[in-house]
């Protein structure tokens, strides 16, 4: 137990105890809302799921629980990660752990990273200015959404190098170039464009619980379906429409030309893709299902993932996300061969709790449980993780 945990039930014993208790004081304790731990008190990262709840208003919530139709594939994200065995090798020096990665030149201090996530300011005030920050104390890769509430500019600022881009292609190509100059401009190494959302989505949860929320939507935002009025990375561009459903493969080598950042795909499951995707000149694919809030595919991505790997065959480098919430699930997909490993939801609760200590806290977890599962395992570097420390039933 924490010092603090213990100091406040010696308080609270004292309290019980105090004659102050029959003057109406008891009263007063009883209305008081059980005190939240603090960020470091807390346990495991689905902890921060209960706490970060009640700290949002309804529609907020809905629209970052929310999966797509019947939430199948968002729970298939998770369940699919309890269907691979581990197998543990004993009498390995694991008495130094490095989970240091390098990615296109870049070194982080671990293979787990943040995952854009669209609006954070719906989260926390501080948005993902507090996330960039947690993401710099702790050395993660973090990947910006083109839906941030915060432009790339401050963002990048807080995070203070190394900051990666999301991209959704806007309407038309002169925007799309506008955007990626302001990207190269802020510093960004990389571009991520995701795929996933050109055939448009059911996020059913997330109408479900606007509809339970009684604040006026259109006080903040431009529709009272959640548009935003003012979008960060939108101004000054000629719409506000993006994710074209006549983009193809050749885009990905439209978009190669205009920059000389990296230049990544993002939400794509399939070995065909795979291979579409490094013939059309991607520098490396992010295997995502958008935590299964895209597709209703069914499929985890964890599933997904071994063809993905066998058919790029090594040439470029493969990051998964999608449902991993313990480090020894991160364990499981770099046993795959993924290169990286994304969190998503996992951080925003650590977010929506604490600001940026919550976030803090979400990576600190996964990196010790990753940590323990890579010294249990007998590998004591990302690099000697390999498929066969692995066994799916
Ligand atoms: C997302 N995700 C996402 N992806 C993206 O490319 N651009 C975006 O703007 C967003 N926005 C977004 C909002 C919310 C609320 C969620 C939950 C997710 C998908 C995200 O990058 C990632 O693929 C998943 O979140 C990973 O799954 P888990 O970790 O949430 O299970």
């Amino acid at each position: 137990m924490s010092l603090h945990l213990r100091y406040r039930r010696e308080f609270l014993r004292f309290l019980a105890a105090s004659p102050l208790m029959a003057y109406g004081l008891r009263e007063a304790w009883a209305q008081e809302p059980a005190a939240a731990p603090i960020a470091k008190d807390v346990l495991s990262v689905m902890d921060f799921e209960a706490l970060a709840k009640p700290k949002l208003p309804p529609a907020h919530w809905g629209y970052m629980a929310s999966g797509t139709d019947d939430n199948l594939t968002l729970q298939a994200n998770m369940a699919a990660y309890k269907t691979i065995q581990l197998r543990p090798r004993r009498l390995v020096d694991v008495s130094k752990i490095d989970m240091g990665v390098e990615l296109f030149g870049q070194r982080f201090a671990s293979p787990i990273f943040i995952c854009p996530v669209g609006g954070h300011r719906m989260f926390h005030p501080d948005g993902e200015v507090a996330t960039a920050r947690a993401a710099k104390a702790k050395n993660a890769m973090q990947v910006l959404s083109t839906q941030t509430s915060i432009a790339v500019e401050d963002v990048a600022a807080a995070r203070g190098s190394g900051l990666w881009y999301q991209l959704y292609i806007p309407n038309t190509w002169d925007d799309t170039e506008k955007v990626v100059r302001r990207v190269e401009a802020a510093g960004c190494p990389a571009l991520v464009w995701t795929i996933d959302l050109l055939g448009g989505r059911n996020l059913e949860t997330a109408t479900r619980f606007q509809r339970t929320d009684t604040r006026q939507c259109v006080a903040c935002h431009a529709s009272a379906t959640g548009g935003r009025r003012e979008s960060a990375m939108f101004k000054g561009l000629s719409g506000t429409r993006f994710n074209p459903s006549n983009a193809t493969w050749d885009w990905v080598g439209r978009l190669k030309k205009m920059t000389s950042m990296k230049v990544l795909v993002k939400g794509l499951e399939t070995a065909e893709d795979a291979r579409l995707a490094r013939e059309s000149g991607a520098d490396g694919i992010l295997v995502s299902n958008h935590g299964g809030r895209a597709t209703e595919t069914l499929r985890g991505t964890i599933d997904a993932l071994p063809e993905v790997i066998d058919a790029v065959n090594n040439q470029i480098p493969v990051l998964v996300d999608g449902g991993v919430r313990r480090g020894s699930d991160a364990f499981k997909a770099l046993a795959y061969g993924a290169r990286a490993v994304g969190i998503g939801r996992p951080y925003t609760w650590g977010l929506a709790s604490y600001g940026q200590e919550g976030v803090e806290r979400v990576l600190e977890i996964l990196n010790a449980e990753l940590t323990l599962t890579m010294r249990q395992c007998g590998t004591p570097s990302v690099g000697q993780i390999t498929r066969a420390h692995v066994r799916h039933v």
